[in-house]
């Protein structure tokens, strides 16, 4: 029996609840943070899982440990399948949204097209990718690589901190490396890959909207560098002779920074993670191993600004006596969302009664590796202060429910189109 249809207040208390219930699932007491294939991880794919088991989702995991959901057309469809979803992993100290609320709306709109009797002529599967952010592994959207076919087999043999490579952490999780293929989703079925996601800036905010249409996502490069010094005693080794690996690192650090500033308004350049070693008070680093995570709404900007810190990082090295050397994690351009759905999106917010404004997307999401085989297209939420990786990452409940009802009546296009095909 049809019930009555839930207002977007309705949708947003459900979608929090679910959210805060997730944040509970963690492998620091006391903050949120759910690493690729951690405990956490397996008990958030218990419990989102459930979830979907619980709203009639036939679920399975792939051999990259993505959590799928899956609700079949009704009376029978075509084959075609619509994909939804975003990750479950978080980065360190996160908040509750980032790539949660991609999941969380998907589940919840999906109830809510069963309680209010509505037919799809297709397929829809919800996707919990879990390695999204590339917090543990440096292989950010690994997951949704796999779900592509474009999965880099060298991934496999990165190491998290403890030295565990990602194939045996894969194997420890229950997954067999050897199957990431048939984690490839055949793109002649797929009508298209829907993502919601906070914005993870200012922008909706400062326009009074609670929700906007993404036109496409910033390329970006990640990488790793090591500088190698000379380790020695930091009361006998006069300063003269020094080959301080740490203080070499401080010199290029700023030199990123100047060379972000430098670039197109939208250049961003970061060193987010650093090890000094050996890592005592008393002994003059030897060794520095760094991140860099560098990246501009267009691909020229990167590349360019790529070149001028490798060069800055090599004439620093060298001047001090150190060596540099680099490895490229990720390397991924700029991609445009589909046309097609965006628009899709636009008429749902329009349907709702709100201003639609189209932006692009600083931040990596799944929706780029996905882009590479499938139509696809994201729906931000407005977000308290542009606060994202930060436990103080919020919005508004009722913004989340409008988002669910975007989702929802995109969802209703959708299902238009494929009956007029
Ligand atoms: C993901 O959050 C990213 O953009 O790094
Ligand atoms: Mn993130
Ligand atoms: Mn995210």
């Amino acid at each position: 029996m049809t019930e009555t249809a839930r207002t977007p207040a309705e949708l947003g208390a459900l979608t929090q609840s679910l959210l805060d219930d997730l944040a509970l699932v963690t492998d620091e007491p006391g903050r949120v943070t759910r690493t690729y294939l951690s405990p956490a991880h397996a008990r958030s794919i218990d419990l989102v899982g459930g979830w979907m088991r619980a709203r009639g989702l036939t679920t399975g995991l792939d051999a990259v440990a993505t959590l799928r959901g899956r609700r079949d057309a009704d009376g029978g469809g075509a084959g075609r399948i619509v994909l939804l979803g975003s990750h479950i992993d978080t980065v360190v100290d996160a908040g509750k949204l980032d790539g949660c609320l991609g999941v969380v709306a998907s589940i919840v709109a999906l109830e809510e097209i069963a309680r209010r009797g509505v037919r799809l002529p297709f397929a829809v599967e919800i996707l919990a990718f879990g390695d999204e952010e590339g917090v543990r592994f440096p292989s950010p959207l690994s997951s949704s690589s796999a779900a592509t076919g474009t999965y880099r087999r060298e991934w496999l043999d990165v190491r998290d901190r403890d030295g565990i490579s990602l194939a045996e952490a894969l194997r420890a999780f229950g997954c067999d490396p050897a199957r990431i293929g048939e984690a490839a989703i055949d793109p002649a079925r797929v009508i298209g890959f829907l993502e919601v996601h906070i914005e993870q800036g200012p922008r909706l905010e400062d326009w009074g909207l609670p929700l906007g249409v993404v036109t496409s996502i910033a390329g970006q490069t990640r990488m790793g560098f090591t500088l190698e010094g000379m380790a020695g005693h930091a009361g006998t080794v006069p300063m003269g002779l020094r080959r301080d690996a740490f203080t070499g690192l401080a010199e290029i650090a700023l030199a990123v920074e100047r060379i972000g500033r430098e670039g197109t308004s939208d250049l961003v350049a970061t060193i987010g993670r650093v090890a000094v070693l050996p890592g005592a008070g008393n002994t003059v680093p030897g060794r520095v191993e760094a991140s860099l995570d560098v990246r501009a709404g267009a691909d020229a900007p990167r590349l360019v600004a790529l070149d001028r810190i490798r060069h800055q990082a090599e004439r620093i090295a060298k001047k001090r006596g150190l060596t540099v050397a680099f490895e490229r994690h990720v390397d991924v351009p700029t991609v445009a969302m589909d046309d097609g759905l965006q628009d899709a999106f636009a008429r749902a917010v329009l349907s709702l009664g709100l201003d639609t404004r189209r932006l692009p997307s600083g931040a990596g999401h799944d929706a780029m590796a996905m882009a590479r085989r499938f139509p696809a297209a994201m729906l931000f939420v407005r977000s308290k202060d542009g606060i994202s990786h930060n436990p103080r990452e919020w919005s508004d409940p009722l913004d989340l429910g409008l988002a669910v009802e975007a989702l929802i009546r995109t969802l209703l296009q959708l299902a238009e189109q494929e009956r007029a095909r």
